[in-house]
């Protein structure tokens, strides 16, 4: 665990984040929290954040104190994010990424700050308000597919939590129309689909429900290539064709930055660097630390 990567810089070139060069040039996560803390001296103030925002912004989180028991996790943090905008967090393990999705959901306990979604206050309403009061979808990070459901069945549930059965329907089958590999299961139980398909299932799930805000945790983990591609197809039907806005986590950074308008680096619960997705990608340190090389 012990790194050999000097800390003057001297082999910047040599060095990779998470495992993409040799045993030799790997920086440890160690180095890399260091590095990542490194950025956060020179972090973005409300202002730049709300500089990235098209039009008005959409959902806000102002000044949030926000953790578990009466741990805090995240030491006010804020972010801003526009109608139809995407939004993508990366940033080291244990950053504090999930925790933000789950805070702008209803699963932290919050110590101060404020989210709102179109102007209305949301902090305190419970996940199920959420969904039903300021149309917000959470993909949680695994299984909330109904297992002895066919395919065809879960799809049609997304609509029935929000009581509209038939246009549930509706969807289902502009979902199928689209996706052959779902189309090719839908009478089959969805506990059997393998965890590629299952993604998929969850991921198009959101087509259904018709959020304004669709929070999404790492879509693309544990998929090969093809796979991920889809995901990130589905993604961007949701926020151009469908009009969402949507704040998601990504480990695989490249690929959330290439997708995202907005990114942002999360380093222990502070926004350390934000900036056009694309902008952030040609970053040399976000490359570093974060692209693997
Ligand atoms: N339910 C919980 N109860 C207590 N602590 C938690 C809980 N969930 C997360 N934490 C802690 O909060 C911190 C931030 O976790 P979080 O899951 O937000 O990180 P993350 O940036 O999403 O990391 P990863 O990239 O590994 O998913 C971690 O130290 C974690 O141990
Ligand atoms: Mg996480």
């Amino acid at each position: 665990m012990t790194p050999e990567t000097p800390k003057d810089g001297t082999k910047a070139d040599k060095t990779r984040g998470y495992g993409h060069g040799g045993v030799e040039t790997v920086m440890s996560v160690d180095d890399v929290t260091r590095q990542a803390q490194a950025l956060a001296a020179d972090a973005p103030d409300r202002a730049a954040l709300h500089a990235l925002v098209d039009g008005e912004p959409l959902v806000t989180i102002e000044g949030l104190r926000a953790g578990y028991g009466k741990m805090e996790i995240l030491h006010d943090l804020s972010l801003a994010v526009g109608r139809q905008q995407s939004l993508c967090l990366i940033g080291p393990n244990g950053a504090g990424k999930s925790t933000v999705l789950h805070s702008i959901f209803g699963f932290t306990n919050i110590f101060a700050g404020s989210i709102t979604i179109g102007g209305t206050d949301v902090t305190r309403l419970s996940p199920n308000q959420k969904l039903k009061a300021a149309g917000i979808a959470y993909i949680l990070q695994d299984n909330s597919v109904f297992p002895d459901m066919t395919v065809e069945e879960n799809l049609w549930m997304g609509g029935f939590l929000r009581d509209r059965p038939a246009k549930a329907r509706e969807a289902a089958e502009r979902v199928f129309a689209k996706y052959s590999r779902l189309r090719e299961r839908r009478g089959q139980r969805a506990g059997t689909l393998s965890g590629g398909e299952r993604r998929l299932l969850e991921i198009s799930r959101a087509l259904i429900m018709e959020p304004e805000v669709l929070l999404v945790d790492e879509p693309s983990i544990g998929l090969e290539p093809r796979f991920i591609d889809m995901v990130f197809e589905i993604l961007e039907d949701l926020q151009k064709a469908e009009g969402k806005t949507i704040i998601m986590v990504e480990q695989n950074a490249k690929k959330g930055l290439e997708f995202a308008d907005i990114g942002y680096v999360l380093v222990s619960g502070e926004v350390a660097m934000a900036g056009p997705g694309a902008q952030l990608l040609e970053d040399p340190q976000v490359g570093r630390l974060f692209l693997g090389g």
